[in-house]
């Protein structure tokens, strides 16, 4: 269109007289370089808001392990429970996962990409199937989807151990490794093994089973597995070409909080693992589909579960099962889409971006393909239009700053040399989703990763994109499938 050019033009000069003018214009947030780019907080400070959070001796003894059980929160809404989560890498995660093994940048984007490409190829429907499983499980360590990046603490079995599970919306079944297992079979862990043989609430699925009939085979590569004359039921996972789960498909009581268990939950007994999963204990699937805690928990909590990412490694954020009861308060909703034939995913409508208050002129069909929004893929995949709008009005917005050349290891391509300021002056990213809601990305968290513009460009304009966990950070984010929204609540840890 003829005009577009122009109104380009006014956005560059717009922003630059706001820039020239000082931080403290409207779109704007001066932010110290601290907590822009890489720095070093140790400590982990709890207290996340609008959960209270209490440690309780109770429920710390009925983990019977040695391994360190964060502080259970507590909500006070009796129709929800709660727990902690904390960044996996930093010092609020229990200690045996946190220690060792921080990827750098570049694998951990390298990972996220892996994830980014597997989500969106099963998004447009194409089948990604666990080929031979259980017959010939790769031994190459190689490339992986481990991208995830936020933990929570759960109590399994009767007496409950502690188990420290990855959290993810874009998958279903969970599954811890279990005994018998050893360096062959299953990753290092910093944890005990899972030991069905000492829990008394523990039983595995029969291969005979409805349960075991009901699991997708495309997605579980599902069969029998005969062990000891009993035939079981055997589940497979492969999240990408490499990172592959298989073992006894099971029930078992898990112990979300003191006051919270879940008897009978069907979960994966790990028995082989492969991939670059490290230190943890399992993962916690929160997707859609019928095999995951959510759905499985839906007669109790409605099928709504909501957590807050914090904003750094420091900090603790929370999980909890159930929307709140009657103060919704705060919230600002959008509808929760479906993608056809993968109802692991949870599918949102985005239908703008502004950038220092200014909205970017992008036809609201490049988003027409909807956005993913999920917990496990780090940084937002947009359409490539609604990507290069973004890029060219945050660079210009940012002009004061140098930016990085271009690193072959990495997709994002805005990186800002910070070294030499005091503060940074950061313009406000906003998303505006269907419904007209409009949400101010935390600054910086939201926005930057390591100095780094958090988005990258993805599929063709109308094809489905990724909103990732750094544009979440401080927001409760409530995905409500009884209510068929999904809510973002600022400022929630
Ligand atoms: C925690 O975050 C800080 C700041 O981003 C980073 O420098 C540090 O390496 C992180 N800690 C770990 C253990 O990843
Ligand atoms: C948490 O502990 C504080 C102090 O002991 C107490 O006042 C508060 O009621 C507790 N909150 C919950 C939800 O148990
Ligand atoms: C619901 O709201 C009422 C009045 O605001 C309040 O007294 C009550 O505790 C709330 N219930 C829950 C479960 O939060
Ligand atoms: C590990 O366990 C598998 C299956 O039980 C067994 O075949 C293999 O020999 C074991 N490897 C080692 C190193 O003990
Ligand atoms: C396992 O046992 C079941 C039932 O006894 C049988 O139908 C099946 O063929 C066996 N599978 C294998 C791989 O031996
Ligand atoms: C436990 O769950 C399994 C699988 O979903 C089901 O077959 C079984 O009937 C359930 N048992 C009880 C006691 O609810
Ligand atoms: C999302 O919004 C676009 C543009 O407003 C529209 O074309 C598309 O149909 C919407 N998708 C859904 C799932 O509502
Ligand atoms: C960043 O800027 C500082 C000072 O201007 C310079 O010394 C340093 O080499 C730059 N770093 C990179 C990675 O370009
Ligand atoms: C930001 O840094 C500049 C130069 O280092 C300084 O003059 C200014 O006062 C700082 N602004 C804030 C809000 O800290």
């Amino acid at each position: 269109m003829a005009s577009s050019p122009l109104l380009v033009c006014v956005l560059l000069l717009c922003s630059c007289c706001l820039i020239a003018l000082g931080g403290n214009e409207r779109g704007f947030v001066v932010v110290p370089t601290s907590t822009s780019s890489p720095s070093n907080p140790a400590a982990c400070s709890p207290a996340p808001q609008g959960m209270q959070c209490n440690a309780t001796d109770e429920y710390e003894s009925k983990f019977q392990t040695n391994s360190e059980v964060l502080s259970v929160s507590v909500t006070s809404d009796p129709n929800r429970a709660s727990m902690p989560l904390a960044h996996r890498h930093g010092p609020c995660a229990p200690a045996s996962v946190a220690a060792t093994n921080r990827p750098s940048r570049a694998e951990m984007l390298r990972r996220d990409r892996a994830r980014r490409i597997h989500i969106l190829r099963k998004a447009s429907g194409r089948r990604i199937t666990l080929s031979d499983v259980g017959v010939s499980i790769p031994t190459s360590l190689g490339a992986a989807v481990d991208s995830l990046q936020y933990v929570v603490t759960l109590g399994f079995g009767t007496p409950a151990v502690s188990q420290v599970l990855l959290i993810d919306t874009g998958s279903d079944l969970s599954w811890v490794q279990c005994q018998p297992c050893n360096s062959s079979t299953c990753y290092p862990q910093k944890d005990p093994l899972f030991d069905p043989s000492a829990s008394s609430s523990y039983a595995p699925i029969p291969c005979d089973s409805k349960a075991c009939r009901d699991l997708d085979p495309d997605t579980y590569a599902n069969g029998c597995t005969n062990s000891s004359g009993t035939s079981l039921c055997q589940y497979g996972i492969q999240y990408a070409n490499e990172d592959i789960t298989v073992g006894v498909y099971s029930t078992e009581t898990l112990t979300l909080s003191p006051q919270v268990s879940v008897k009978n939950f069907s979960f994966g007994c790990g028995l082989v693992q492969r991939g670059t999963f490290d230190l943890f204990d399992g993962l916690l699937g929160l997707g859609g589909a019928p095999e995951s805690l959510v759905s499985q928990t839906a007669e109790t909590y409605g099928g709504s579960f909501s957590y807050c990412l914090p904003a750094g490694n420091s900090t603790t954020g929370f999980l909890a099962l159930g929307a709140p009861s009657n103060n919704t308060a705060g919230f600002l909703f959008t509808p929760l889409h479906s993608v056809p034939k993968e109802p692991t995913f949870y599918l949102v409508n985005l239908t703008g971006i502004s950038v220092g208050g200014t909205q970017l002129d992008i036809q609201p069909t490049v988003f027409s393909g909807g956005m993913i929004i999920d917990s496990g893929t780090v940084v937002t995949v947009l359409p490539e239009t609604a990507y290069s709008a973004l890029r060219t009005a945050f660079r210009s917005a940012m002009s004061a700053y140098p930016l990085l050349p271009p690193n072959n290891d990495e997709d994002l391509d805005t990186c800002y040399n910070f070294t030499g300021n005091s503060n940074v002056t950061v313009p406000t990213v906003a998303l505006t989703y269907d419904g007209g809601v409009t949400i101010d990305l935390d600054v910086p968290s939201g926005v930057l990763l390591d100095g780094c513009l958090a988005f990258v460009p993805g599929p063709p304009d109308g094809h489905t994109g990724i909103i990732g966990n750094v544009n979440q950070r401080t927001f409760e984010v409530l995905y409500d499938s009884g209510r068929g929204h999904v809510g973002f609540r600022p400022g929630a840890c």
